[in-house]
C-alpha cells in the first residue's frame, strides 16, 4: 500500500507520469483542465473528446487563444505556446480512448449520464487506465457505483479558471486504490496545482462552504436584498455571493446540491425556494457596497459567519478535509479574504463561539462544535511536516506565494525545530518548498509596504525575521536545505543558515533586493562571506546585480553539498546529509573575514535593469563593515540596519509600489 505523507512528492511513485489523457466534455471546464495539463506535460497527448464537432473546434481554438495571450504576456516561450495545440487531438469517437493513461470526465453533472459515459469507458481503456470524474457535489461512490475496476477510480474536483485556480480537490473513497490517490495527487503537485483530499460525501469539502454560504445568503433575502447582503459579504470575500451566482448562473446548481445534502444529511440543508423562481440577482459590484443599516449588517453579518463556522466545525469533526488545506481551498478557490478557521482565530474562540451558538438556534440541525473552538485552531498553517527515516521533512507550504516566507510561517518552522530537537528519536531536519518550482521566494514582499520611511521598524522587523535563523546557529542538530527549484532572497537567506543544502540540478539562486530598491536584512550581506569566503566574487554580483548563481555552479564553489536529479531524490539525499552531519554541525565563523575587491559597478542589474545607486552604495558600505565586525552578531547586527537604512529610499517605496503593481520599477527617478 502506498504510504501517505503530507507533501505529496515524498511518496515513491507507483506509475510514471501520464503520457496520454482523454478529456471528455469540451465544454468549459474539460478544456481549461486540458490546457493546463498541456501547459504542464507539453509531450502530453491529449484527445479531447465531445459529442460535438463544433464544441471540440471551439475547444481547440480556445487552447490558441490562451497560448497566444500567454506569449504575449511573456509567460511562454514560442516553442512552449506551439507544443500546447501539438498533439491535441479532438475526437467524437470514444474508440481513440484505447490507450489513454487517464480518462477525465468533465462533461456533466447529471449522475445518469456519467454512469452512461463510464461504462462505455470502461468498455475501451486498459483495466489500470485511470478514471476520474470531474464534479463539484456527486459522491464516487454513486458515480462509479458500477465499474468492473472501481479501484482505478475516483472524483476530481477543479475551481474556475481551471488552467489557473490552483486547487483541485481528489476524493479519498473507499474502493479507490490508495496508490491511485496518491498517485493523483503527485500529478497535481508536480504540474502545479495544490490537491486537497476530501472524504467521499455530497460536495465534498469545499463545496459544502460555498454552496451552504449561498444558500443561506438567499434564505436571509427575507430580511435583506441581494445588494446588502452582498455588501455585508464583502467583509469576508471578494466577492459576495449572489455577485458570484450571477456570474456563475449558479441558482440551478445551488438548488441541485442543496437537494442532494438535505436527501443524504437532513431537511435543513434544503435549498431556500426562492433559487427556483429568480434567474439573476440585482446586486452590486465588488468594492461598491451599498449603505446597511447597522443593526440588519450585525444579523447579515451574525448569519454568514454562523453558516461559515459551523460548515467549518463540521468538515473537521467529520474528519471530510484537513485544517490547513481548508482555509487554502477557501482563500484561494473560493477567494475569501481568510480562510475560516483565520477569521474564528481573529475573533477568538468567545465571539466566534457565540455566533455558531446563536447559528444553531436559528438553524436547528446545522452542526455546532463538538469540542471547544480553541482546539480546532491546532494545526499548521504554512507548513508540512513528514518523516522520513528519522529526519523530520519540513515543507513550505505557500503556493500562492512561491512559499515566501513570513513571520507565521518563521515562528512555525520554529516551533517544530524546537519540538523535536532535542528528540533522540529525530536525527535532525530537512526543509524544501512545496512543489516543483520554488524553494522559497523570499521574505514576503506584501508585509514591506509598512516599513517603508521607518529605519528602525525595518531595522527591527529583520532582528524578528530572524529569530530562527539565529536559532539555527547555534543548533547541534543538523539542518538542511533542500533546493528544490528557485531560491530567491529570504530564501537564500534561510538556506545559507542551514548547516547542509543539498539542491535538485536545475535549482537557481538569486537575490532580488536590489532590484526592488533594498538591500538583504536577515544575512545575506554577512554569512555567505563567511562560511565560503571562496566565493565571494559570486556573493558580490549576486547581491549588487542580482547575478543568478546556478545549483551546478553553486556545488563547484562548495555552497552546495551535493545535487539530485528529482524531488524525491533531492530530499533522500537531504536525508542522507543530515545523517552524516550528526555530531559536526559547524555554526557560522564568528571572526571579521577577509573580502575581496568590491569593485565600483554600474548601477544595472544582471538583467539590464537599471539600479539605485543609493541602495547599492548602503549595501557595499554594509557588506564592508559587517566583514570587519568583530562578532557574527555586531555583523548581523549591521545588516538589519542596513535594511532600515534602504526602507527610507525612496528606491524601495518605487520598488516595492512597482512589484505590487506587476510593473517594471523606475529607478531613473530616484538617486
Ligand atoms: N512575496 C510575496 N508574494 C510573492 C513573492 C514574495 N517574495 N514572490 C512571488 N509572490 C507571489 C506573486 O505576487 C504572485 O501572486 P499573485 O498570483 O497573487 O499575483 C504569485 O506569487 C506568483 O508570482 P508571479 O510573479 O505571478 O509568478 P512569475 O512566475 O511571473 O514570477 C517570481 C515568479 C518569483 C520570479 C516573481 O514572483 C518575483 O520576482 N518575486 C519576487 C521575488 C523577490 O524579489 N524576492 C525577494 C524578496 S525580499
Amino acid at each position: 500500500m502506498a504510504s501517505s505523507f503530507a507533501n505529496p512528492l515524498l511518496a515513491a511513485p507507483t506509475r510514471p507520469l501520464p503520457r496520454t489523457v482523454a478529456i471528455i466534455g469540451a465544454g468549459t471546464i474539460g478544456p481549461d483542465i486540458g490546457y493546463y495539463l498541456k501547459s504542464a506535460l507539453p509531450g502530453l497527448k491529449l484527445y479531447l473528446v465531445d459529442i460535438s464537432r463544433e464544441a471540440v473546434d471551439r475547444a481547440i481554438e480556445r487552447f490558441r487563444a490562451y497560448a497566444a495571450k500567454a506569449l504575449a504576456k511573456g509567460k511562454m516561450t514560442e516553442s512552449q505556446a506551439a507544443a500546447v495545440t501539438e498533439n491535441l487531438i479532438g475526437t467524437l469517437d470514444y474508440r481513440d480512448l484505447a490507450d489513454a493513461d487517464w480518462v477525465l470526465e468533465a462533461a456533466t453533472e447529471n449522475i445518469e449520464l456519467k454512469k452512461r459515459i463510464f461504462a462505455e469507458v470502461e468498455a475501451i481503456v486498459r483495466p489500470d487506465a485511470l478514471i476520474t470524474s470531474n464534479t463539484s457535489s456527486l459522491p464516487a461512490a454513486q458515480i462509479f457505483a458500477a465499474l468492473r475496476h472501481p479501484e482505478r477510480a475516483t472524483v476530481t474536483h477543479f475551481f474556475a479558471p481551471a488552467w489557473r485556480n490552483p486547487v483541485v480537490e481528489v476524493v479519498r473513497w473507499e474502493k479507490t486504490a490508495p496508490e491511485v490517490v496518491e498517485h493523483l495527487r503527485q500529478v497535481f503537485c508536480l504540474t502545479g496545482k495544490v490537491p486537497l483530499v476530501t472524504a467521499d460525501v455530497a460536495c465534498f469539502m469545499l463545496d459544502r462552504i460555498f454552496d451552504n454560504w449561498c444558500n443561506e445568503a438567499a434564505l436571509l433575502l427575507d430580511d435583506a436584498t441581494a445588494a446588502e447582503i452582498d455588501s455585508v459579504a464583502g467583509e469576508f470575500v471578494h466577492a459576495g455571493p449572489f455577485f458570484v451566482l450571477n456570474l456563475a448562473n449558479g441558482n440551478p446548481i445551488i438548488t441541485e446540491t442543496n437537494t442532494l445534502q438535505a436527501e443524504m444529511e437532513g431537511r435543513h440543508y434544503r435549498p431556500a425556494p426562492i433559487f427556483r423562481a429568480v434567474e439573476r440577482w440585482l446586486t452590486v459590484v465588488p468594492g461598491r457596497p451599498v449603505e446597511v443599516a447597522p443593526a440588519l449588517a450585525a444579523a447579515i453579518r451574525a448569519r454568514l459567519l454562523g453558516i461559515l463556522f459551523s460548515q467549518t466545525v463540521d468538515i473537521l469533526d467529520r474528519g471530510i478535509g484537513e485544517a490547513a488545506d481548508l482555509d487554502f481551498g477557501c482563500r484561494q478557490a473560493l477567494a475569501f479574504r481568510a480562510g475560516p478557521l483565520d477569521l474564528m482565530k481573529a475573533l477568538g474562540a468567545g465571539e466566534a463561539g457565540a455566533l455558531l451558538q446563536r447559528f444553531c438556534i436559528e438553524r436547528p440541525g446545522m452542526p455546532g462544535a463538538r469540542r471547544p473552538l480553541d482546539d480546532y485552531q491546532d494545526f499548521l498553517r504554512h507548513i508540512l511536516v513528514d518523516e522520513l527515516d528519522g529526519v523530520k521533512v519540513i515543507t513550505l507550504r505557500r503556493p500562492e506565494a512561491m512559499n515566501a516566507l513570513h513571520d507565521e510561517m518563521t515562528d512555525e518552522i520554529l516551533a517544530v525545530i524546537r519540538r523535536y530537537e532535542h528528540d533522540p528519536a529525530v536525527a535532525g531536519f530537512v526543509i524544501v518548498g512545496y512543489g516543483n518550482r520554488a524553494f522559497c521566494a523570499g521574505a514576503d514582499i506584501g508585509r514591506f509596504p509598512r516599513l517603508l520611511g521607518d529605519a528602525e521598524g525595518a531595522a527591527q522587523y529583520a532582528r524578528d525575521c530572524s529569530r530562527l535563523l539565529v536559532h539555527l546557529d547555534r543548533m547541534q542538530k543538523p539542518v538542511v536545505a533542500a533546493l528544490n527549484g528557485m531560491v530567491l532572497g529570504g530564501g537564500f537567506e534561510l538556506a545559507t543558515r542551514c548547516h547542509g543544502i543539498v539542491a535538485q540540478r536545475q535549482a537557481w539562486m538569486q537575490m532580488p533586493e536590489v532590484t526592488l530598491g533594498i538591500v538583504h536584512g536577515i544575512g545575506a550581506m554577512v554569512v555567505p562571506y563567511r562560511r565560503w569566503p571562496q566565493a565571494a566574487a559570486e556573493f558580490h554580483a549576486m547581491l549588487r546585480r542580482a547575478e543568478r548563481l546556478q545549483a551546478t555552479r553553486a556545488l563547484e564553489l562548495g555552497v552546495v553539498d551535493a545535487l539530485a536529479d528529482d524531488y524525491r531524490s533531492l530530499v533522500l539525499t537531504a536525508v542522507e546529509r543530515v545523517k552524516a552531519l550528526q555530531g559536526k554541525v559547524a555554526g557560522v565563523p564568528a571572526g571579521a573575514v577577509e573580502l575581496g575587491a568590491l569593485a565600483p559597478i554600474e548601477p544595472k542589474a544582471a538583467s539590464g535593469q537599471p539600479l539605485s545607486a543609493e541602495v547599492i552604495a548602503i549595501m557595499e558600505q554594509a557588506i564592508r563593515a559587517a566583514a570587519a565586525a568583530p562578532t557574527l552578531e555586531a555583523a548581523l547586527e549591521v545588516g538589519y540596519r542596513a535594511f532600515g537604512d534602504s526602507a527610507c529610499t525612496a528606491a524601495a517605496r518605487e520598488g516595492i509600489s512597482a512589484f505590487q503593481e506587476k510593473r517594471k520599477p523606475d529607478f531613473t527617478r530616484t538617486p
